[in-house]
C-alpha cells in the first residue's frame, strides 16, 4: 500500500516537473528573441506588402512629408490629385549645393557632356572630377552614358558623392521601362541620381509615371523635366504624383527666362541652365560681350566665370560643357567673388530673347 502511494506520488511529481519544463522553455530568452523576430518579420512582411501595394502617389506623399521635414526654409503645399508646391529655392554657397524637394542634395555647378563622346567624354569627366566637380549631366541622346559611367566608376570617388543626371528622349516615351533599364545598364553606377524627360512629346506623362515607379523601386532618386516652360508645366504638373525636383532649360545672358525662373522656383523646383555660355558656335560672341568683359576685368575673372556666377546668383545651377581641362578647372572657380546688384542688373539688361536651340 505504502509502495503504491509512493508510486502515485512519484508520477505526480514527474507530471508537474514536465509541465514546468515546458513553461521554462517557452519563456527562455532564445525563444523570446525568436518570437520577437517572427513578430518583427510579420510586421516587416505586412509593411513590405503594404509598400508593394501602395501606389506611386502614396510614395510621393511620404516623400513630400520627408521633404517637408528636410526642406528647412522651403514652404510646401500638397493639393488634390497632383502635387502642387510653393517654396523658395536657396543655394548654399558654402557647401556649393542645393537641397532638392526629393530630399537629396545636389551640387550647384557641374559639367555638361553634350557633344563629348568616347575617350573625349571619359577624359573630360575625369578632369572635372579631379577638379572637384561632382555633378555630371548626360542624356540618352548624347550617346555617352557608358563613357560617363566609366569615368565615375574609375574615379575612386565614393559613388554617393557624385550626382549624375540623365534624360529620356521623346522617342523612348513609348517604352519607358526598357529605356530606364537601358540607362541603368549603360551608366552601370548602381542607381541614377536624377532622370529628366528631355523635352515634351507624345507619352511624356506616361514616361514620367514610369520614372516615378523606378523611384519607388530605388532605381532613380530624383525626377525632373527639361525644356518645360510655364504653360507646359501648368498642364503637366497636375497629372503627376511626384513634383519634379528640377527643370533644365536654355538660360544665358541673351536668353534669360526671367519670367519662367520665378515660376519654377515658386513650385519648389530647382532651375538648371543649359547652354550657359551660349552653346557651341555662340560662345565667342557672348564671352566677348563688352559689358561682360568689363565686369570680368573688374573682378580679375574670366567672362565665362562671370556668366556662371551671374547664373548662380539668380538661383540657376550651371553645367557648362568643356573638353579643355583648363576651362573645366576655371569653371569651378566661382566662389571667391560676388557680382554687385548693379553688375547683375547690367547683365540682366543684355537679355534679347535670343534662343540658340529649338527646344
Ligand atoms: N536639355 C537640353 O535640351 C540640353 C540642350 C543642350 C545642352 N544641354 C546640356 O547643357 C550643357 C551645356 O551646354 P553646352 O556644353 O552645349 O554649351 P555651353 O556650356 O554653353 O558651351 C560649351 C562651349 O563653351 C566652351 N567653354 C567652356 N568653358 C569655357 C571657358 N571657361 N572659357 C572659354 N570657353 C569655354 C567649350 O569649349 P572647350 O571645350 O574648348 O572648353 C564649348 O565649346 C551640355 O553639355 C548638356 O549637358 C542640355
Amino acid at each position: 500500500m505504502k509502495r503504491l502511494f509512493n508510486l502515485i506520488l512519484a508520477c505526480l511529481l514527474i507530471v508537474s516537473l514536465s509541465a514546468c519544463g515546458k513553461q521554462a522553455r517557452a519563456d527562455s530568452p532564445a525563444d523570446k528573441v525568436s518570437n520577437q523576430n517572427r513578430q518583427a518579420e510579420s510586421v516587416e512582411t505586412t509593411e513590405q506588402t503594404e509598400q508593394e501595394q501602395s501606389a506611386a502617389s502614396e510614395t510621393a506623399q511620404t516623400k513630400a512629408e520627408t521633404e517637408n521635414d528636410m526642406a528647412g526654409g522651403q514652404e510646401q503645399q500638397t493639393q488634390g490629385g497632383g502635387n502642387t508646391m510653393t517654396g523658395d529655392i536657396s543655394f548654399n554657397f558654402e557647401t556649393k549645393s542645393v537641397l532638392l524637394n526629393s530630399g537629396y542634395e545636389m551640387p550647384i555647378y557641374g559639367i555638361g557632356t553634350y557633344s563629348l563622346t568616347g575617350d573625349t567624354c571619359v577624359e573630360s569627366v575625369t578632369a572635372a572630377l579631379n577638379s572637384g566637380v561632382r555633378l555630371i549631366d548626360t542624356a540618352y541622346m548624347y550617346h555617352n552614358e557608358e563613357s560617363v559611367g566609366e569615368a565615375v566608376r574609375n574615379s575612386g570617388i565614393p559613388r554617393e558623392e557624385i550626382f549624375v543626371i540623365t534624360k529620356l528622349y521623346p522617342n523612348q516615351f513609348d517604352h519607358p521601362e526598357t529605356a530606364i533599364e537601358e540607362a541603368l545598364a549603360k551608366l552601370d553606377i548602381d542607381y541614377i541620381d536624377m532622370m529628366l524627360l528631355h523635352h515634351p512629346g507624345t507619352g511624356d506623362v506616361e514616361a514620367y509615371l514610369a520614372m516615378e515607379k523606378a523611384v519607388a523601386d530605388g532605381k532613380i532618386r530624383s525626377l525632373g523635366l527639361s525644356n518645360w516652360y510655364v504653360e507646359e508645366l501648368e498642364e503637366f504638373l497636375p497629372q503627376v504624383n511626384i513634383t519634379p525636383a528640377l527643370v533644365q532649360n536654355e538660360i544665358h545672358p541673351y536668353y534669360q527666362e526671367n519670367d519662367v525662373i520665378p515660376y519654377i522656383h515658386s513650385h519648389g523646383i530647382v532651375v538648371q541652365g543649359w547652354y550657359p555660355l551660349g552653346g557651341r558656335g555662340y560662345t565667342a560672341e557672348l564671352l566677348g560681350n563688352e559689358v561682360i568683359s568689363e565686369i570680368a576685368a573688374a573682378h580679375g575673372k574670366s567672362s565665362a566665370q562671370v556668366i556662371l556666377r551671374w547664373n548662380l546668383q539668380k538661383g540657376v545651377v550651371v553645367i557648362p560643357g568643356s573638353s579643355n581641362p583648363d576651362h573645366i578647372q576655371e569653371n569651378t572657380e566661382l566662389f571667391d567673388f560676388e557680382l554687385t546688384e548693379e553688375e547683375m542688373g547690367r547683365i540682366g539688361a543684355l537679355d534679347r530673347g535670343e534662343k540658340h536651340d529649338w527646344y
